[in-house]
C-alpha cells in the first residue's frame, strides 16, 4: 500500500512546486497531471425517470513521467444519488485516485474532478519509509468553455476530443 507520510513537508503549489525535505527539486513533482479520453454520462439530467447509473471514464496523465501507461478511472453512481466526493480509490492503478469535490458537481456541463497521485521517489527521503510523495490535482470541466470538452444536451454525455489532454494543474504536494 501507498500511503503519504504525516510528519513531513505540505506544500501548497501555486503555479511552481517544491518540497521542503529535498535539497533539489523531487523528480515527481515538476510538472502537472493531465487528463484524456473523458466521458461522461448522466443519463438522469436527460430523462429524469431514468435509472441507468452515471459514469465518468477517464485516462490520467502524470506529467513527470510522460512514458508510463495513463492510468484509468472509472466513477459511476446510482441514478438520483450524489455522485462520490470521497477520496477512495476510483482508478485501475492503487497509485491514483479520482473524485468530485464536495458539491461541485453540477451536471455534466459543469463539474469539478480531482485527483491524487502518489509515487515512490528517493530524492525525498530513504525509502521504503520515507520516500512517497502524492501530488493532489484538479480540473474543472464546463462547456461551452473548456476547450476540447464537448457535451451532448439532449443525451447528457460530454466527451474530451480525440487525441487531446486538458491540464490538471497540482493545487498541493504531499511528501
Ligand atoms: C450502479 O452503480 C453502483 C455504485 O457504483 C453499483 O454498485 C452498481 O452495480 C451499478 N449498477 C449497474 C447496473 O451497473
Ligand atoms: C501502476 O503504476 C506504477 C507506477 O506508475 C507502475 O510501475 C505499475 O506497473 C502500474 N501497475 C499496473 C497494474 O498498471
Ligand atoms: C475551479 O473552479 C472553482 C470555482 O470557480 C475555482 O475556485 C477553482 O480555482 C477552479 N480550479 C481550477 C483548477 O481551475
Ligand atoms: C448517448 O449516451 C450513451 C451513454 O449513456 C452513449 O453510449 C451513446 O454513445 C450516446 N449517444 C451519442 C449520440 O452520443
Ligand atoms: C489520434 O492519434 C492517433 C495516433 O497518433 C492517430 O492515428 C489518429 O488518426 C488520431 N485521431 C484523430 C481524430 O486525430
Amino acid at each position: 500500500m501507498l500511503l503519504v507520510k504525516a510528519f513531513a513537508a505540505v506544500v501548497l503549489a501555486s503555479g511552481f512546486h517544491f518540497v521542503q525535505t529535498a535539497p533539489t527539486l523531487a523528480q515527481g513533482f515538476k510538472n502537472d497531471l493531465a487528463i484524456a479520453n473523458l466521458f461522461i454520462s448522466n443519463p438522469i439530467q436527460s430523462d429524469v425517470t431514468s435509472s441507468y447509473n452515471s459514469t465518468l471514464n477517464v485516462l490520467v496523465i502524470d506529467e513527470d513521467y510522460p512514458d508510463e501507461k495513463p492510468v484509468h478511472c472509472q466513477i459511476e453512481w446510482e441514478a438520483g444519488t450524489a455522485p462520490p466526493d470521497t477520496t477512495q480509490y476510483q482508478c485501475d492503478n492503487v497509485t491514483t485516485r479520482a473524485w468530485f469535490p464536495e458539491n461541485t458537481f453540477k451536471g455534466v456541463k459543469n463539474f469539478q474532478l480531482q485527483f491524487a497521485r502518489t509515487v515512490i521517489d528517493s530524492t525525498v527521503g530513504e525509502c521504503p519509509q520515507y520516500c512517497y510523495l502524492t501530488k493532489y490535482a484538479a480540473v474543472n470541466l464546463t462547456y461551452p468553455g473548456t476547450p476540447n470538452y464537448e457535451c451532448d444536451t439532449k443525451n447528457a454525455t460530454c466527451e474530451q476530443r480525440v487525441n487531446t489532454t486538458i491540464k490538471a494543474p497540482v493545487f498541493l504536494s504531499v511528501a
